[in-house]
């Protein structure tokens, strides 16, 4: 299965390319489904949001700096670079 391409399917999501915090997140994928779901996503999720609130701490904008670039994978959609400018 892809999960990378289930979480973007037009079928299912309305503008999946779009990145959309607000989204309604029921359906999606990411950490899988069922009986072998992600057991480490609690960590996983509190570890972005530390993340996210350091770097956004007297952040007034972030915006690409440079081209991102995605990792050749086959089950997941990941980014290698995600090169980013951050303005205080
Ligand atoms: C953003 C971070 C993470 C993502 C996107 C992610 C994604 C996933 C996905 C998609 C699966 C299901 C794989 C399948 O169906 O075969 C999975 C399983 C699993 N994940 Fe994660 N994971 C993340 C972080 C973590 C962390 C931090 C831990 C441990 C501390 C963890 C531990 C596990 C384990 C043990 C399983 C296997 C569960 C089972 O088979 O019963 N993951 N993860």
């Amino acid at each position: 299965m892809f999960l990378g391409s289930a979480n973007r399917d037009p079928r299912f999501w309305e503008y999946p390319e779009k990145f959309d915090v607000n989204r309604r997140t029921i359906g999606q994928i990411a950490f899988g489904n069922g009986i072998h779901v992600c057991i480490g996503q609690m960590i996983a999720r509190l570890e972005a949001e530390c993340l996210l609130a350091a770097l956004f701490a007297g952040a007034s904008s972030l915006e690409l700096a440079g081209e991102p670039r995605y990792r050749l994978m086959n089950q997941l959609r990941t980014l290698d670079v995600l090169p980013l400018r951050i303005k205080r």
